[in-house]
Order: structure tokens, then sequence, then C-alpha cells
């Protein structure tokens, strides 16, 4: 299998496990992928850690031996496949973080867009390449991209193809922190345990509201906040949360 999957302390682990060829995403990764995604919505995870094995790379993007010679039909299917997997990630009610340790180019920059949060060892090298093999992003980055960067950082990193390290990515939104090097999994279960104390329906009620930032005019994005704030407001947790606030004692709750 070139993707384990595994469930820790109420965290889902999704590693790509194919080092010898820098965890590239050919179509049988993004396929035992997806099967993995499957299992962790099914699940009962409170987030999701996306890593790669060895110390190269969390991926270098799509398997490019597989794409060349191919005919124009199979290769729209082909993104559409590696989109339909990552959209897999970012539709996941529950936050994910994918861990950048060395190299995160193209496919495998894309993946970590489609995550929640993305955090970056201070070696972890990244970019959008495609321009250098004639190519544009094909499994969501020129989408993905803009929305976390900005337009013009977007167009940048998209038609200069360069590389650009944990620092500067930090600097520009890409990355959320750079952290000390480390085993990957741990890396990423440390960061996303300062939200999964929390109440998961919460959780999930942020982040379908601040989604809808970016697909709704303001009014109307108004309006859906209203109604997942006052959801938010009906469950158990809320109750015990206001009420362990006025006790002065740390809330105990049970995603109700
Ligand atoms: N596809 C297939 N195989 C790859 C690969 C990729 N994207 N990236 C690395 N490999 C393979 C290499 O062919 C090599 O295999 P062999 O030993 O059998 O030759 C092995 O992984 C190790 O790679 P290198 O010897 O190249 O390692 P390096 O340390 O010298 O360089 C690197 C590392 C700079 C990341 C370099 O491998 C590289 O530039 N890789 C390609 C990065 C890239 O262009 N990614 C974009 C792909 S296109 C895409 O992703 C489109 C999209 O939108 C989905």
């Amino acid at each position: 299998m070139s993707v384990e999957l595994s469930f820790d302390d109420g965290l889902a682990f999704v590693t790509l496990n194919r080092p010898e060829a820098l965890n590239a995403l050919s179509f049988s990764v993004l396929g035992e992928i997806a099967e993995a995604l499957d299992e962790v919505k099914a699940s009962d995870a409170r987030a999701l850690v996306i890593s790669g094995r060895g110390e190269k790379a969390l991926c270098a993007g799509a398997d490019i031996k597989e794409l060349t010679g191919r005919g124009l039909v199979a290769q729209r299917q082909g993104a559409q496949l590696g989109q339909a997997v990552f959209q897999k990630i970012d539709g996941l009610l529950i936050p994910s973080v994918a861990v950048i340790k060395g190299y995160a180019f193209g496919g495998g920059l894309e993946m970590a867009l489609a995550c929640t949060f993305r955090v970056a060892t201070s070696s972890a090298k990244m970019g959008l390449p495609e321009i250098r093999l004639g190519l544009i992003p094909g499994y969501g980055g020129t989408q993905r991209l803009p929305r976390i960067v900005g337009q013009s950082r977007a167009l940048e990193l998209i038609m200069s193809g360069k590389t650009i390290g944990a620092t500067d990515a930090e600097r520009i939104g890409l990355v959320n922190a750079v952290v000390d090097d480390g085993e990957a999994h741990e890396l990423g279960a440390q960061f996303v345990r300062q939200f999964t104390g929390h109440g998961k329906i919460a959780l999930m009620l942020a982040k379908q509201a601040v989604e809808r930032a970016f697909d709704s005019p303001l009014e109307k994005g108004l309006l859906v906040e209203a109604d997942l704030s006052t959801l938010a407001f009906q469950t158990e947790d809320a109750e015990e949360g206001m009420r362990a606030f006025i006790e002065k004692r740390k809330p105990a709750f049970k995603d109700r």
C-alpha cells in the first residue's frame, strides 16, 4: 500500500508511503487517498493529519512519468480525479492539517492547500512548478491558492514556478506555522491539539461558516452566520461552555 491510514487518540492520520518516488501522486495513490478519506469521513476522528513518509518530501506532485503521452480526454479526467480526491479533504467537517517536511510541489502542494491548515518544518520547500513543465496546476491550485494568499501572490507563484521556503510561506500566509523538525505525525498532532479540545459541533459550524465567506456575498454570508451561530447556541456544549465560564471552571464538552 502506498497510503497508510491510522487512528490514534481521536486523530486520523493519512500518510503517503512512496518515498522512493518522493511520494508522487500516481493515479493509484490518488485512489488509495480517496479510500482512506472515505474511512476518515465515516470515523469519529476529531481532526486529520496528512503527511509523507521519508525525510525528503511530503509529496513531489503528480507522477510525471505517468502523465507523459496521455491523450487530452484522459488528461482532463485525470485532473478531475485529482480535484475530486482533494475535494474530499476540503469537504470534511473536521479540521485537517498537512505537514510539509521537505518538498511539497505541484499536486503535493495542492493536496496541502485542500487541508484546513498547513505547517512546515524550517527546511521545507514548496511551489507550483507546473509552468516549468509547460503546464498549469490541475488539482485545485489555481482556485485554492488565491483564496489562501490572494490573487497577486498566487499568480506570482504559479507564473514563475519558483520554490519558496518555510519562512516566506509563513509570511504570505501559505502555511500557518513553521515548526521545529520532528516526527511528522507528532508535528501535525501538536498543531491540531489547539482545536480538538473544543466541542466538535462548534468546530464544524465554525469551519462551515468561514467557508461560506468565499462563495457568498456579505449579506448572504451574514445570514448563514446568524443561522449557524444560533445552531451552536442550541447545543448542550454551548450551555455547558457558558455555565462553566460563570462557575469559573473548565468546560466538559460532550459533542452534543
Ligand atoms: N513524478 C514522478 N517521479 C518523481 C517525481 C514526480 N513528480 N518527483 C520525483 N520523482 C522521482 C524521481 O524521478 C526519482 O526517481 P528515480 O530515482 O527512479 O530516478 C526519485 O523520485 C527521487 O527524485 P530526484 O532524484 O529528482 O530527487 P532530487 O532530490 O534530486 O530532486 C525534486 C527533488 C526537486 C523534488 C525533483 O524530484 C523534482 O523536481 N520533482 C518534480 C517536481 C514537480 O515538477 N512537480 C510537479 C508535478 S506536475 C503536477 O503536480 C501537476 C498537477 O497540478 C497535479
